[in-house]
């Protein structure tokens, strides 16, 4: 496993379900009110250059829930690269905190903090991809389904960061993934070459179409996200007009399969990229996977934090099969 988590590409297939396999047991111990305190006094620091809600609070929560702490640092506060270089920012915080997760407008920032810091890094968001989320999203579906292997999914709208990460998460686990996005909005060229490439490995398909109508039809999820990004504020009028058409409304649900499940990443801008009437509707699991990103991150720190990888990569393997059988072990100091 790499020393960061700065794409899904960068995962093995074995590593996500190991994730998976962990996130089940903490949120197993967390419905039954069992103490899980895998970071007893680990630190991570939360660089955000754009707003969030669930990436926050889910990192926050989770390393309360962890026995560690957790410090937001505010886009005003820190300002990588104007106020001092990346460089110097990952060089300090590495010898402060075990952890960094860090939500960057330009993909190369985050790449450039993973360079510098020694401590593992963790990509919230970046203009180019979505790990966490998409992350959260497989574990929900595979906990709807038992499975991921040949669930097909529509995605309806922007090939955007959200997107791009569920083309290499579908290229890993075995999905068929259909994109339908106006002309103009595909997912990153480069991308879609590198997901299609390891699609062909695990038997996954990967389309990209302009016609929503036809990547809804008979799919298992209909997954969207909203039609103007962090960032993109400035081309939202232009936005608005070509992506009309792209909504996921009840006629989508309705040429979807009968079981259909609805996804959005949120925050959602309700009337646009989807209907209340679907968002709040039997076919939507959005809150579930929302939910879902505090358990799978919990798994994600656990992983790159919780041992001195580097020097010792056995003894995570060590404690993983001890939390499954519901026995409390502490990782050793
Ligand atoms: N889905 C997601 O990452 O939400 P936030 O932008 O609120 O963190
Ligand atoms: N594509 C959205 C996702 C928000 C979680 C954005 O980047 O704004």
């Amino acid at each position: 496993m790499k020393h960061d988590l700065i794409s899904i590409r960068d995962l093995a297939r074995g590593e996500i379900t190991e994730f998976f396999a962990l996130a089940a047991d903490l949120k197993q111990r967390l419905k039954q009110k069992k103490a899980h305190p895998l970071l007893p006094g680990k630190t991570l620091a939360l660089i955000f250059e754009k707003p969030s809600l669930r990436t926050r609070v889910t990192f926050e929560v989770a390393m309360t829930h962890l026995g560690g702490h957790a410090t937001y640092l505010a886009p005003q506060d820190i300002r990588l690269g104007e106020r001092e270089t990346v460089e110097d920012g990952a060089r300090n915080l590495s010898r402060w905190v075990d952890g960094i997760v860090a939500r960057t407008f330009d993909h190369a920032q985050v790449e450039r903090l993973a360079q510098y810091a020694s401590v593992p890094v963790i990509n919230g968001l970046s203009g180019l991809l979505h790990p966490c989320q998409v992350l959260g999203d497989l574990y929900t579906l595979q906990e709807k389904r038992g499975r991921l292997d040949g669930l097909r999914v529509g995605f309806i709208g922007d090939g955007n960061n959200v997107c791009n990460s569920w083309l290499y998460g579908a290229a890993k686990m075995g999905i068929h993934l259909v994109v339908a996005c106006p002309k103009g909005y595909e997912p990153h060229r480069d991308v879609f070459t590198k997901a299609r490439a390891e699609a062909e490995a695990t038997q996954a398909r990967i389309e990209i179409i302009h016609d929503p109508i036809r990547a809804a039809k008979g799919a298992d999820v209909l997954y969207t996200d909203v039609w103007t990004s962090m960032g993109l504020e400035e081309h939202r009028a232009k936005r608005m007009r070509d992506f009309q058409g792209f909504q996921v409304s009840q006629a989508l649900v309705e040429v979807a399969q009968r079981d259909v499940m609805v996804m959005h990443c949120l925050p959602a801008h309700r009337g646009e990229e989807i209907t209340d009437e679907v968002m709040d509707g039997p076919h939507s699991i959005i809150l579930d996977q929302a939910e879902n990103r505090l358990h799978v991150q919990k798994a994600i720190l656990v992983t790159y934090l919780g041992t001195e990888r580097s020097e010792q990569p056995a003894r995570h393997r060590w404690f993983f099969p001890k939390i499954s059988l519901g026995r409390w072990v502490l990782p050793r100091p």
